[in-house]
């Protein structure tokens, strides 16, 4: 079993994918990080974000089993992320290994879940499940404020609203593999849900893909 899980920043879908990985059995690989991880090398080598040959020779070979830096969260590697994936080459190094990822886990027997914008479009087109986890933007900047400073409003709330609403832009905006549902993923709207309650959806979603 294949399980893609793709949606906008702070949509919930890497806790989601996390938790579905868990239940499952499967590999897990959070697609966000590989960005984040080539972002965070490419800054401490010193090169630029526009600079393809440093990105796509840095994408071939981080390893994709050491994304764990604390640094790796912050909003400053989400942003790097962000920038340097509009770089089609970049994307189709990544992309192959992302691959090749779920063909490993498929090769020992265990299925995979992979978390991203392109996951069910460009990565897995014939993953056994597409989830497309969203949630309001207010909301999401809602959630990740909460989560990180313990407060849902006020300039920090302000701040990360305007985060968010230009990586959204970025995102699903660029020409290469922008982030968008893909016809057959199964839409999750968790602006009015708690995370309990988006992962008994995304079960039924699953469970349902599983019998049929
Ligand atoms: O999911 P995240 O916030 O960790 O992702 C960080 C950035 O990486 C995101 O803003 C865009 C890019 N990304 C991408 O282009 N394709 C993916 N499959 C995953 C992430």
């Amino acid at each position: 079993m294949i399980i893609a899980v793709d949606g906008p920043a702070a949509s919930g879908k890497g806790t989601l994918a996390k938790r579905l990985a868990a239940q499952y059995g499967l590999a897990y690989l959070d697609t966000g990080r590989t960005y984040r991880g080539v972002a965070l090398a490419m800054r401490r080598a010193g090169a630029s974000f526009e600079d393809v040959t440093a990105a796509v020779e840095t994408a071939r070979r981080i390893d994709f089993d050491a994304l764990e830096d604390p640094e790796m969260t912050s909003t400053e590697a989400g942003e790097g992320a962000s920038r340097i994936a509009v770089m089609p080459d970049l994307r189709a190094a990544l992309v192959e290994r992302q691959r090749a990822f779920a063909e490993r886990a498929a090769r020992e027997g265990r299925g995979a879940v992979l978390d991203g914008r392109d996951v069910g479009t460009v990565i897995l087109p014939d993953a056994t499940v597409k989830l497309f986890v969203t949630a309001d933007v207010a909301e999401r900047a809602r959630r990740r404020a909460l989560e990180l400073y313990g407060i849902a409003h006020g300039p920090e709330f302000d701040a990360l609203l305007e985060m968010l609403r230009r990586r959204d832009a970025r995102d699903s905006g660029r020409a290469a593999s922008p982030l968008k549902q893909a016809p057959d993923a199964y839409l999750l709207d968790t602006t009015d849900m708690d995370a309990e309650a988006a992962f008994s959806a995304a079960v039924r979603v699953v469970e349902r893909a599983l019998v049929a």
